[in-house]
């Protein structure tokens, strides 16, 4: 959510400081600031709103100094204000540090400290941290840090300077990413490995419970037992795709012309066609136990969510397994019986979110094989779950995930292909459906090629306040999603539905100014969503349909029509969320919205 640079070297530290928080801020951007130490002394910006607020402040006052850290804050504890933006200092303003995570513990902590004379300045969690540093300081910055996070109860990523210190940057690790950036003579610390992209490939992940120590001259790392521990070097992909938004106005219509490319990844080199089923090097360990798997349980959030309700159809319509899909945050509170034969899914794009971790830790303790579909690699889902598939759909900036949703549909559709093939799908079956997956994206060219129609029926909508979105079986999730892009991004209060629960209470909402948008595919639900399209129809509501191509009943029912090429059902929704999230983008292009960093949003959301 919130993000960390760190960095100590020969170079000036805050060029560095602030192209990566550029490169962070799609993580989080209420607020943002970094410190930098130079001859014994500590200088502190921060300010309200996005770095580039930042940089003019730190502009008006330069600051020299070879090593410092820096942060871009998501609300969590405390509104977003100059006080809690981070960096946050002891009460010398010798220490700084930048914290990502929530300390559970910070009430009594500050209690506890102020009791000792403390001096708190902002309402934030993290400056605890600070001060129990400021606490056990006699000298040494790593010592202290190691005393200090002994008394911190949540999670943390934290990077620390001490202004007296030569250069040095602490970090450490609790449930939050932090990792080590290697350079010559320098190094960085950073809570995203792409904070990094212009000055190292190479980078060590900590695990929890881990902290480094880093200086020009070298680093170290230990445990929280005070043990020096040797870690593997890392080679990330260099692909610096933030800095060129290859003359799209913004990355989510980027994202949205990339999903061809995006959706062939996640079945390249995947399928068998001649035995028509897949082939999941990432499920390869874990293939018996799969076979034998009965209980499916799909855990994930927010869009990812969307996909693992697709993902339910999906599954039993291919497979034997008897399916579940919880919003990853109650999964907690579900009393579920699992065992060995229960595989639990979860689906993440970013791979650090909380409180799909959280599930996870929950269907370990009850010993379900736990599986991933994650497209950040080495993630944190990516490295706690028994084995998985990477969606490889590349790096998604914009906030409101577009290519990774249609990418997860596909690896869902190819991992149920490969379990149903071991229960009894035929091979006709399977290579009905390769063939399908094979045409998608070219199909996803074609809806593509209509955007002026699509940007024009967006225009004509974006008068509106109220939205309901309706579906039914895998167009039910699509009406979810479609619902979920249009409120992210534009602020349009709209309501995604099963269309069959409209009767239920929703249609007292429909008048002339509510319009609806209705997911329609040829398929066994085509009649009965008809027959609800009639039903809004007869109450003056305007409506618009997302439909497969050439239904002249669609056509006369509705008001508008977008129209997406068939495909087999499983696979319908790939296509029909494509006009959706065009049409949503359009509509806040055209009310003037911040389109890639909505208000409020995060891209990564590390906080349960
Ligand atoms: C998508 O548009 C949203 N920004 C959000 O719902 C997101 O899908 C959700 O937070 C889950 O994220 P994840 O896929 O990275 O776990």
């Amino acid at each position: 959510m919130c993000g960390i640079i760190g960095y100590c070297g020969d170079k000036a530290a805050r060029p560095i400081l602030l192209d990566g928080l550029k490169r962070l801020e799609y993580r989080g951007y209420d607020s943002a600031g970094l410190a930098v130490a130079d001859q014994g002394k500590l200088a502190v910006v921060r300010a309200v709103g996005k770095v580039s607020d930042l940089e003019k402040k730190g502009i008006a006052r330069p600051l020299p100094g070879h090593f410092g850290i820096a942060h871009t804050r998501w609300a969590t504890h405390g509104r977003p204000s100059e006080e809690n933006a981070h960096p946050h200092c002891d009460c010398r303003m010798e220490i700084a540090i930048v914290h990502n995570g929530i300390i559970e513990n910070y009430l009594d902590l500050k209690e506890e400290l102020l009791a000792k004379g403390h001096a708190f300045r902002s309402e934030t969690d993290s400056e605890v941290i600070a001060h129990l540093i400021e606490e056990s300081y006699d000298g040494d910055l790593e010592k202290a840090m190691l005393r200090a996070v002994q008394r911190l109860e949540g999670t943390f990523g934290i990077a620390a300077i001490h202004a007296g210190s030569d250069r040095q940057v602490v970090i450490v690790r609790r449930g939050s990413p932090i990792i080590i950036g290697i350079g010559n003579n320098e190094f960085f610390a950073a809570s995203d490995a792409g904070a990094l992209l212009p000055y190292t490939q190479k980078v060590i992940s900590l695990n929890d419970d881990e902290m480094a120590v880093l200086h020009p001259a070298g680093y170290h790392i230990k445990n929280l037992n005070n043990e020096f521990l040797q870690k593997e070097i890392e080679i990330r992909e260099t692909r610096d795709d933030l800095a060129d938004k290859k003359g799209y106005e913004h990355f989510m219509l980027k994202e949205i012309f990339e999903q061809p490319e995006a959706i062939e990844n996640a079945f390249r080199g995947r399928l068998i066609e001649n035995e028509g089923v897949s082939k999941l090097g990432g499920l390869e360990p874990v293939l018996e136990r799969l076979k034998n798997v009965k209980k499916l349980v799909i855990v994930s959030c927010g869009t990812s969510y969307y996909a693992g309700l697709c993902g339910r159809y999906i599954f039993e319509s291919l497979s034997e397994l008897h399916v579940e899909v919880d919003v990853a945050s109650e999964f907690r509170y579900r009393k579920l019986k699992m065992d060995a034969n229960t595989a639990v899914l979860a689906l993440s794009q970013s791979g650090e979110t909380a409180d799909t971790i959280a599930a996870i830790r929950e269907a370990k303790r009850k010993g379900a094989l736990i599986l991933g579909v994650v497209n950040v690699v080495g993630s944190a889902i990516a490295q706690i779950t028994d084995a998985g598939v990477y969606n490889h759909a590349g790096p998604e900036y914009g906030v409101a995930s577009t290519k990774i949703y249609t990418s997860q549909l596909v690896v869902l559709t190819l991992m149920a292909l490969l379990i149903g093939r071991y229960q009894g799908l035929s091979f006709t079956e399977g290579s009905a459906l390769i063939q399908a997956i094979k045409k998608l994206p070219r199909q996803v060219k074609k809806i593509l090629t209509d955007i002026e129609h699509i940007k024009k029926i967006a225009q004509e909508y974006a008068q509106y306040k109220d939205f309901l979105f309706i579906g039914r079986q895998l167009n039910y999730p699509t009406a979810m999603e479609g619902a979920l892009k249009l409120k992210e991004i534009s602020y349009i209060h709209a309501e995604g539905y099963p269309a069959g629960e409209m009767k239920h209470g929703p249609i007292s909402l429909i008048d002339e100014n509510f319009p609806t948008v209705a997911v329609v595919s040829q398929d066994s639900t085509f009649d009965k969503m008809l027959s609800n399209i009639q039903e809004i129809k007869a109450r003056n509501g305007r409506v618009l349909a997302v439909a497969s191509e050439g239904s002249s009943r669609i056509a006369d029912a509705c008001d508008d029509v977008i129209w997406v090429p068939e495909t087999l059902p499983l696979l319908q929704p790939v296509l029909n969320i494509v006009p959706l999230q065009l049409f949503a983008y359009f509509i806040a292009r055209s009310k003037g919205c911040d389109i890639d960093k909505p208000r409020n949003l995060a891209k990564a959301v590390t906080v349960e």
